[in-house]
């Protein structure tokens, strides 16, 4: 399933467009199925109904644990690194891997969990966060991690939409020099979420918990009651493997939905094949589980390919700007996926963090999340991979399950900071405004995608006419991606960023109206507007203009009071970087606020502000303008 040479892509390519149906099956063939598909896929974009291998039967961790036991079962599986680097790494073989997910798979349903049942993981980046992932999918159980970086609120309000039955913690999760309680954050959370009934506790920091008598568990004590043998349930190809909620430039994050059989079938193959992983090699994503790329490129893509995956607990420059290079070096990685920011935050440092360090075992390095500027993508290519390593720039969502766009490492030529060319499979279209479809080279426009895939999205959970508004109903019968592309003379696709409101902060996604909704709760503030505007390191920073009439002499304790309720609201991610207090907003007659000059005064324009006529009242602008200059 390896794609090895141009000529190859091309024609795999013109096949996979002209009979998708015979392409997936072909690539479906390669996985373990209990009972294949009696259709490879039905579909439409009008309601949205995409099923892929309907009728087939199978468990996902059959594919990642025990079809590679024979051949595999000693070989590592999970290599995990911890956040300090002079405790040991842990390595899981694959066979310790299998009993690990078993015990605690059986550990679930010895608390009444059933297939179907919606599992919240709020956990560290340990390999218990893997064994909790797969535990669910053993027994087809649904789950929903939410990144540690999250506020108790924003844990309710995702155990609360998708009816959360247990939740899988731990005390503390260490992130560089800093500690996050995440049980303590949790017991706030609970507060308002009458579905659970069990939380499972992981001892990791080791800082005192509170123990809810009837509710709270030790994972420790758990795991000794039960014994390793634990049959995978038979799922459905289109039973729900996972939820996965995320930001849109629209009211609170929607809970992603995908399905077991195409997803692993497409992160499978996606992993092998951009990659080019190959057999014995060490693949090292820096991402968190809590976001789709650890869920795809750190657990199932690498695990149903039997590679060895490694999982960091930390930060790539703690203690030290080394720390990244160090890792390298030890664990002798083949492979590093990471994200623009950490190559941004990295190269802040110089080359000297990366004196004597031996990198040569590096054969392919990736990039993904937001749009990497050329200086970052030289660096990355000169001085991690000596001019030696194709850089793959994946682009994909969450939505699309693995990756879209991107070069095939040794085989696309690359050209720098553009993810070139759509997988097999993928049939990218850009159109206007208006929907109508651009043609030709050398053009920019709305990014869509035309033919389902089997990663895609089947539906946010709990609200399916909101999937079918977000993503298929802005330009009918096409998948909406919300970027804006552009596709160069030689016909490459080169991302240019999200075209709706959601700042892409260090990776992440942030919706405006979110941020926005957060900075009102907070005592005193009328009105606020949030936009994103060019940050050297974190790609985009969050720029926020609030109305505060009462202002007193502190503002920096009032921007600091604010900054302290998003991160209740929402989690320390969502923090505006800039703050400006205003007297009005610029807004349309119609009360439309008009972001498009918020962004500009946000990059530092102060002339060319675009067509302002529209306004209610011009004087504001200037206002803040002068306001703005200040910071
Ligand atoms: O704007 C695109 C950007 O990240 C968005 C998806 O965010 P999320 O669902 O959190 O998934 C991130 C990891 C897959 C996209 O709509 N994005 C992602 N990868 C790239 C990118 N922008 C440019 N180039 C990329 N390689």
């Amino acid at each position: 399933m390896q794609i090895k040479s141009f000529a190859e892509y091309e024609e795999t390519y013109r096949f996979s467009v002209e009979w998708p149906e015979k392409f997936w099956a072909g690539i479906a063939e390669e996985f373990l199925w209990r009972k294949k598909w009696d259709k490879v896929l039905s579909w439409n974009f009008s309601e949205p109904n995409i099923k892929w291998f309907e009728g087939a039967k199978l468990n996902i961790t059959e594919n990642c644990l025990d079809r590679h036991l024979a051949k595999n079962g000693d070989k590592p599986a999970i290599i995990w690194e911890s956040n300090d680097p002079d405790k040991s790494s842990i390595t899981l073989t694959y066979k310790v891997l299998h009993e690990q997910v078993c015990r605690f798979a059986n550990v679930l349903k010895k608390n009444g969990v059933v297939k179907g049942d919606r599992i919240c993981i709020y956990m560290p980046m340990v390999p218990e966060l893997a064994v909790a992932v797969l535990a669910c999918a053993r027994i087809g159980a649904v789950h929903s991690v939410i990144f540690g970086g999250f506020s108790a609120k924003s844990i309710a309000d995702r155990i609360n939409d998708s009816a959360c039955k247990l939740v899988i913690t731990a005390d503390g999760s260490f992130r560089g020099n800093k500690q996050i309680q995440l049980k303590e954050v949790i017991d706030d959370a609970l507060i308002g979420c009458p579905t659970v009934e069990k939380v499972i506790v992981l001892t990791h920091t080791r800082t005192p918990v509170s123990m809810l008598k009837g509710r709270d568990l030790w994972f420790e004590d758990e795991i000794k009651q039960v014994d390793t043998d634990c049959p995978a349930e038979e799922m459905d190809a289109e039973d729900m493997l996972f939820i996965l909620y995320t930001s849109g430039s629209t009211g609170k994050p929607k809970g992603v939905v995908h399905t077991v059989g195409g997803y692993m079938v497409y992160a499978g193959y996606t992993f092998t094949n951009a990659f080019n992983y190959q057999p014995d090699e060490v693949f090292f994503c820096t991402a968190d589980i809590g976001w789709i790329t650890g869920h795809s490129y750190i657990v199932y893509g690498p695990l149903s390919q039997g590679a060895t995956t490694l999982m960091f607990e930390g930060v790539p420059t703690h203690p030290t700007p080394s720390r990244l290079w160090e890792i390298i070096e030890k664990h002798k990685v083949n492979i590093l996926y990471t994200a623009p920011t950490a190559i941004r935050s990295l190269m802040s440092y110089g080359t000297d963090p990366l004196k004597g360090k031996d990198l040569s075992t590096l054969r392919v390095l990736g990039s993904v999340g937001e749009p990497i500027n050329e200086e970052a993508w030289h660096w990355f290519d000169e001085e991690v991979g000596h001019k030696n390593c194709p850089i793959v720039d994946t682009w994909w969502q969450t939505e699309t399950g693995g990756l879209m766009i991107s070069p095939i490492a040794f085989v696309t030529p690359l050209k720098p900071a553009c993810a070139t060319l759509p997988l097999p499979g993928i049939q990218p279209i850009l159109v206007d405004e208006q929907g109508n479809e651009i043609e030709g080279n050398g053009v920019n426009g709305n990014l869509c995608i035309k033919f389902p895939w089997p990663g895609m999205l089947r539906t946010t959970y709990g609200d399916h006419e909101r999937c079918k508004q977000t993503y298929f109903s802005t330009y009918p019968d096409l998948y909406f991606t919300g970027d804006g592309c552009m596709r160069d003379e030689d016909g490459y696709y080169k991302i240019t960023g999200r075209v709706d409101d959601v700042i892409n902060v260090s990776g992440h996604r942030i919706g405006t109206a979110e941020v926005e909704n957060a900075i009102n709760m907070h005592a005193g503030v009328v009105e606020s507007a949030v936009v994103g505007y060019p940050h050297e390191i974190k790609g985009q920073g969050i720029f926020a203009f609030i109305i505060y009439p009462k202002l007193h002499n502190e503002s920096d304790l009032t921007k600091k009071d604010i900054l302290q309720t998003v991160t209740r609201v929402i989690g320390a991610i969502a923090k505006p970087d800039k703050i400006v207090f205003v007297s009005g907003l610029p807004k349309t007659r119609s009360g439309k606020i008009m972001r498009r000059i918020l962004r500009k005064i946000a990059e530092g324009e102060t002339t060319n502000l675009g067509d302002t006529s529209t306004l209610l009242d011009p004087a504001v602008v200037e206002e803040i303008i002068v306001a703005a200059k200040q910071l």
